[in-house]
């Protein structure tokens, strides 16, 4: 892997897209960074914001779940918020947003995105649901240890058949067996999480049958 490092940019996801698969931007901070449904993430000083260009091997959902489990790995704490947040003590530390890149119907590069909490000031109105990892592990972190460290670590993943991935990620995904609400754009769907099936999808056993949810924000 190729690593860029930035100073300050709008958000690396953004600019991953001009770059080749095999090539990692970090940055110190951004300006601009971008959660998932567009929304803004916060990346001051301090954080681990980067972005993976990755082959189309896998879909951005496979990727998004192996690198929560690298990032888990190399953390050594928290549990996984499906699909895509890493959570402790009921806060969350950690956010990553893949997509694909097409030309055409063809897919050119999957940009995975991750953002992690270290010792970033957090903006007041996220005090009560985000957390940092000072906060729940004292010390002092090198930022580029801890970037090696998860590159190495999904690189170890990627290797892995996608069952055993999907195995570990289910094990280490605390909403399983309980009860929740997911928030889509236009409906919001209650049951309880019973499974994630072989596609990612949340799956819900409601009140009405099974529903097979793609993609949405889960409150408890
Ligand atoms: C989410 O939880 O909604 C996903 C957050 C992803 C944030 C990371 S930080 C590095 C990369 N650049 C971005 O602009 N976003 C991702």
């Amino acid at each position: 892997m190729k690593i860029i490092k930035l100073a300050s940019i709008d958000s690396t996801n953004k600019l991953a897209r001009s770059y080749e698969p095999n090539s990692v931007l970090v940055a110190s901070e951004q300006t601009a960074g971008v959660g998932r449904f567009d929304r803004a993430w916060s990346s001051g000083l301090g954080g681990l914001w980067f972005s993976i260009v990755y082959n189309c091997d896998r879909t951005p959902t496979q990727y998004t779940f192996i690198a929560s489990l690298a990032v888990l790995d190399v953390i050594g704490i928290g549990d996984i918020k499906w699909p895509n947040d890493i959570f402790v003590n009921g806060k969350k530390i950690c956010g990553i947003l893949s997509e694909s890149i097409y030309s055409g119907e063809k897919c050119l590069k999957v940009i995975i995105g991750i953002g992690l909490n270290v010792s970033n000031k957090l903006p007041t109105e996220l005090n009560e649901v985000g957390i940092r990892l000072v906060d729940v592990k004292s010390g002092k972190y090198d930022l580029d240890k801890l970037l090696e460290d998860i590159i190495n670590k999904f690189e170890e993943y990627c290797k892995m058949d996608f069952n055993d991935i999907l195995a570990l990620y289910k094990e280490k995904c605390f909403m399983l067996g309980k009860n929740v609400t997911v928030k889509k754009i236009d409906e919001e769907i209650s049951g309880v999480a019973v499974d994630i099936d072989s596609d990612g999808n949340l799956i819900l056993e409601t009140d009405s049958g099974s529903v097979v949810v793609e993609e949405g924000d889960v409150t408890f």
